[in-house]
């Protein structure tokens, strides 16, 4: 939880959750973006790193830099916008997709995670970072989770998310494997009845792209 370290970013955390400012789409994308690039240099710092010699035009300087293979596994749609700001930061990054919806039955308040779109590379023995907005109820990582067993064991999952509620972050904690990070912006004390996120920023998937 990187709020507490008084930094830039509570300044793009205070934009998406704006009631006014929100409102703004591509502010809002970029905020996303923005909180993505910080959040991966965060993580960065628990990658594995050796030396390498890189030669300057005027001589040669050791620098520790890592040879981790990174991949970017972003659930539609909401998560795209940090994706991308992971992306800005991890070039030489792979990339995998997957589609996650609530799909509500007859009670309003009750749902099911459909999860039924992958598009990944092996996981096997890379860094696999998950990228969601928005972790409520953590039934969505819960459920992508499950899907992506059959593509190989990850080294690290590092979890990146911009808002979170407790509980949906202690029902993730019990469920995710021991070398699993969660790395999230801002974090929020309720769910309401519906599973959203209280006071939160609404519903990030509508806000990014109507
Ligand atoms: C939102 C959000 C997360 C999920 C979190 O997605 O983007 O994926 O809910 O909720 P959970 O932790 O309770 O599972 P939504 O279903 O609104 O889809 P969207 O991103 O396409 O708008």
């Amino acid at each position: 939880n990187l709020e507490d370290q008084n930094s830039v970013l509570n300044q793009f955390i205070s934009e998406i959750r704006d009631s006014k400012i929100q409102k703004d789409s591509m502010r809002f994308r970029r905020n996303i973006e923005r909180i993505g690039e910080v959040l991966g240099y965060e993580f960065s710092k628990e990658l594995s790193y050796s030396s390498k010699n890189v030669e300057t035009p005027l001589g040669s300087k050791s620098m520790h830099l890592s040879k981790d293979q990174v991949v970017i596994c972003s659930i539609l749609r909401a998560g795209l916008p940090l994706h991308q700001g992971l992306l800005n930061y991890f070039d030489a990054a792979e990339n995998a997709f997957i589609s996650a919806y609530r799909k509500h039955e007859n009670n309003e308040d009750d749902f099911e995670v459909v999860v039924d779109y992958f598009a990944t590379p092996s996981l096997e023995g890379k860094i696999l970072v998950l990228t969601d907005p928005m972790l409520a109820t953590g039934r969505t990582l819960e459920n992508v989770l499950m899907g992506l067993k059959d593509y190989g064991t990850p080294k690290q999952i590092h979890i990146v998310s911009v808002i979170g509620a407790i509980a949906g972050i202690d029902y993730i904690k019990d469920i995710f494997p021991a070398n699993t990070h969660l790395w999230i912006a801002t974090i929020d004390p309720e769910l309401n009845a519906r599973g959203y996120i209280m006071p939160g920023i609404g519903d990030a998937g509508n806000l990014a792209y109507g």
